[in-house]
């Protein structure tokens, strides 16, 4: 086995079960009201985390992942609002650009990494890429926007569009690719698209057009697979 240990970020603490139930040799370890697992899946020492929504708690915990933990890449698997025609609710994009919709980027990339944009790892997308055509999961390599707000209504949405053209919003990845890019460790963000970033998407979610159950079944399986290509 290598003994590169990978960091694993989950947003539902569903999918975070799934990938702990098929981890062996497990522990456990709560730092700031986030448990962190240990063991190993699919062959690779993983460290596993819920870390919570949000650009805060998604740094916290990257953070503990790289400095404690010892995590050498960081993989992070969750639901975000659609904001192109190209893919659809169900599908997956593989975060190659990240950044911030609501955040002063110039003022950020003053100090370093000095960074307006962050990139996920070719390699690690290559990976993800592969684990999800062996999955049969329509995906696409584009442009994740982060911010503190849930957008669910075409104003904001179509504001976030003009500033910046993402291809989905979602309120974590840029903060971990961020805080990857500050310790040179190697992410990827992965986001199935959940809902449309409008007025439905709230309802979308909650009410549950989105199937959460199968989400967290994919998303597990992805993260395993991707894994394995690692
Ligand atoms: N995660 C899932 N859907 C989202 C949305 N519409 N906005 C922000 N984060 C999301």
């Amino acid at each position: 086995m290598e003994e590169k240990t990978i960091g694993l970020m989950g947003a539902m603490s569903e999918e975070v079960a799934r990938l702990y139930a098929r981890m062996t040799d497990r522990s456990e370890e709560s730092l700031g009201g986030v448990t962190f697992y240990s063991g190993v899946l699919a062959g690779r020492r993983v460290i596993l985390c819920c870390a919570g929504i949000g650009k805060v708690n998604a740094a916290c915990a990257a953070q503990l992942l790289i400095l404690k933990f010892g995590a050498k890449a960081l993989i992070f698997s969750g639901i975000a609002g659609n904001m192109t025609s190209k893919i659809g609710v169900g599908d997956v994009v593989i975060g190659e650009t990240l950044l911030y919709h609501d955040a002063e980027r110039r003022m950020i990339a003053d100090t370093f990494p000095n960074l307006q944009e962050f990139h996920g790892d070719p390699a690690m997308i290559a990976a993800a890429e592969a684990a999800c055509a062996a999955e049969g999961v329509r995906y696409l390599v584009g442009r994740i926007a982060t911010g503190d707000n849930f957008v669910g209504d075409s104003a904001t949405k179509n504001a976030i569009a003009a500033k910046c053209a993402p291809d989905c919003v979602e309120m974590e990845g840029a903060a971990v690719a961020h805080v990857a890019a500050k310790y040179e460790t190697p992410c990827v963000v992965l986001r199935a698209m959940s809902d449309d970033a409008d007025e439905n998407a709230y309802e979308t979610l909650v009410v549950k057009d989105f199937d959460i159950t199968e989400y967290c079944d994919t998303a597990a399986r992805i993260c395993e697979e991707l894994i394995r290509r690692l």
